[in-house]
């Protein structure tokens, strides 16, 4: 298969930039735009009767599958166990056989992640696998394969593959909602079309965020450590925000739950250490703020990546604030993603790392 970078510097870029593409493409295996509805049989779960779901995977794939988590809960009241791979698979987690297993990995042939899925086979669950690589051994393995359909991820820092595991995981929430009885057939109409507007939304994004933040990775490019904050679904894009600008840019940084600053990494705060918050004007948006105003009084400098709501009803001062367009609840994580990956990308390239190939990184681990 001969991929290459067109127009771009690196694979990383031409792959963020591809992004609105391929989602449309994973979206349309999925929902049906006639009818504004998830497509019948994509299922291979029997979500109706389950009782729970597991979840195991690896980085990235980890972080799409922690959103999940909080639609699977949210829209379909089904009850989800999170952990990365190389716990789960050694915790002895109890189960039963009216929950089922989803494994979600780009190259389907993480090992950690395989031997969580063959843990869950031998306790008798139905699995599920949302891959790339539709030829992987975890693809193979699994009972039901849901394809991401995000084509050759060739940079090591996921991109493409984590919204497309998104719009997946999206979709499969809703279905389970449905199945559940508890998303109605109008509700259903309202959030499909919902997905079906992103990814001319994203496209939009992709254009009008490239200069500021550009500018913005000139000056991120210059601090030694970082912290992401965030909340609801807005917490694990924290995570991986932290996880992409460490793996390329190698500046130290983590990721936090916005109410946990208080119980320990307020700590930090100084003007030395950036804060960089991701807060749309969601349910959420107040108490972000107000953890954001606790590091605005200690002398931290704020990054606050919001929405157009959240700019105007926000008065902290900020070293920077780039604004989104405001979207629907099920597409902010797709659509948030967008500036925390240019952002860990243009600062990358600023100090001049090898972006597609970082230190110490392989593009998929297959050993423990
Ligand atoms: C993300 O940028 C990573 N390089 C890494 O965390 C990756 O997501 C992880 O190794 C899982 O890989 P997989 O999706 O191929 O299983």
């Amino acid at each position: 298969y001969m991929v290459d970078k067109g127009n771009h510097r690196h694979f990383m870029e031409k792959e963020i930039y591809e992004q609105p593409e391929v989602i449309s493409h994973a979206l349309s295996h999925y929902v049906d735009l006639a009818s504004y509805s998830i497509r019948p049989d994509i299922a291979g779960i029997d979500f109706e009767h389950l009782k729970g779901l597991a979840i195991s995977a690896c980085g990235t794939a980890y972080l799409s599958g922690l959103v999940g988590k909080y639609w699977f809960e949210r829209y379909a009241r089904l009850p989800v166990e999170i952990d990365v791979a190389s716990e789960f698979r050694y915790r002895e987690l109890p189960l039963s056989k009216d929950q089922a297993a989803l494994f979600i990995s780009q190259s389907g042939e993480t090992a950690d992640t395989l031997a969580s899925l063959r843990y869950c086979k031998d306790e008798g669950l139905s699995i599920g696998a949302v891959v790339n690589v539709s030829e992987s051994t975890i693809a193979r393995e699994a009972d039901a394969v849901f394809p991401i359909l995000a084509g050759p991820e060739i940079g090591v820092a996921s991109t493409k593959a984590f919204t497309c595991q998104l719009a997946v995981l999206a979709s499969l929430s809703i279905a389970a909602g449905r199945a559940r009885g508890r998303i109605t057939a109008e509700e259903e109409r309202e959030m499909v079309r919902h997905l079906s507007e992103m990814p001319r939304i994203m496209s939009r994004v992709l254009n009008s965020i490239h200069d500021p933040i550009e500018q913005l990775s000139r000056e991120l490019s210059k601090f030694r450590h970082v912290l992401y904050l965030g909340r609801g679904t807005s917490y694990p894009l924290a995570l991986e925000g932290a996880l992409k600008l460490k793996e390329i840019s190698y500046i130290h940084a983590e990721g936090y739950a916005a109410g946990e600053l208080k119980h320990g990494p307020i700590a930090l705060i100084d003007e030395t250490m950036p804060v960089i918050v991701i807060a749309p004007h969601d349910r959420f948006f107040e108490k972000t703020v107000s953890n954001m105003q606790e590091v605005a009084a200690r002398g931290g400098k704020i990054i606050f990546i919001t929405d157009e709501k959240g700019a105007a009803a926000s008065k902290l001062e900020t070293m920077a604030t780039i604004v989104l367009p405001d979207v629907a609840e099920i597409i902010a994580p797709m659509v948030f993603s967008l500036p925390i990956q240019l952002l860990a990308y243009h600062t990358a390239v600023f100090m001049g790392t090898d972006v597609d190939q970082p230190r110490n990184l392989a593009k998929s681990v297959t050993v423990e």
